[in-house]
């Protein structure tokens, strides 16, 4: 077990993609496996931390000493973040929240009646902007998947959004990110970065989970 100042501290992360129904039988998702989020519960776990795990639908088996908290749509997860926020230290926001759900939750099944179909959406809470806001927030770090542009559209996120720090990666790199085993990280804070891997997620975790662990042990308010 590594010396960090992790033990005893609550880690809350939230992992996977999130589900948004359209009607009975039908959702709409995203790719995102969960094994970066799983992969930095288990070394949040292996930590000390008592880790609580806000996780979408994912095929991923759950770490061990980890809280599980299973839910589907962004609501639930912003519900359930909510429900355990003000205990938490650190909050670590790894999952892919679909960014809109359906305007209307259809009763019955749509039928295929017509050549086209419509649907309106409406945004979903943007769950981590929303935690970083809250007054004593938790050390706020999201993630950011860019195509383009990485270092500016992450520096921007970590303004708007309010954050301690981000890890950015370049979702257009073959054999990384999403759906691999393997990641690679450009990691931004207030006045400094740093490039971690390419690397299997389980390391690429444990030097974030560490770096995160500096920073966060360097707040002046800790
Ligand atoms: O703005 P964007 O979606 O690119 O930001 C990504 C970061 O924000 C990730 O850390 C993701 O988990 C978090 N996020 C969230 N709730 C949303 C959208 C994104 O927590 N509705």
């Amino acid at each position: 077990r590594q010396q960090t100042d992790l033990q005893g501290k609550t880690v809350m992360i939230t992992a996977g993609p999130t589900r948004e129904p359209l009607d009975p039988v039908r959702y709409i998702s995203n790719h995102s496996s969960g094994k970066m989020g799983y992969a930095m519960a288990a070394a949040a776990a292996d930590a000390g931390a008592n880790v609580i795990l806000v996780s979408g639908p994912v095929s991923v088996p759950p770490p061990a000493g980890v809280n599980v908290v299973n839910v589907e749509t962004a609501q639930q997860m912003f519900d359930a973040v909510m429900q355990h926020v003000q205990a938490t230290d650190i909050f670590i926001a790894t999952a892919a929240v679909a960014d809109y759900r359906a305007k209307v939750l259809e009763n019955n099944k749509i039928k295929k009646t017509g050549d086209e179909l419509t649907l309106t959406f409406v945004k979903n809470p943007d769950i981590l902007k929303e935690v970083a806001a809250l007054p004593n927030a938790p050390f706020a770090v999201g993630f950011a998947a860019e195509s383009q542009n990485l270092a500016h559209y992450a520096k921007s996120k970590l303004e708007n959004k309010k954050l301690a720090m981000v890890a950015a990666n370049d979702i257009t790199t073959s054999g990384l990110g999403f759906n691999s085993d393997h990641n690679a990280l450009h990691v931004f804070w207030e006045n400094g970065d740093k490039q971690l891997g390419p690397a299997p997620k389980t390391q690429l975790a444990r030097e974030l989970l560490s770096l995160i662990d500096e920073k966060y042990k360097n707040k002046p308010s800790n």
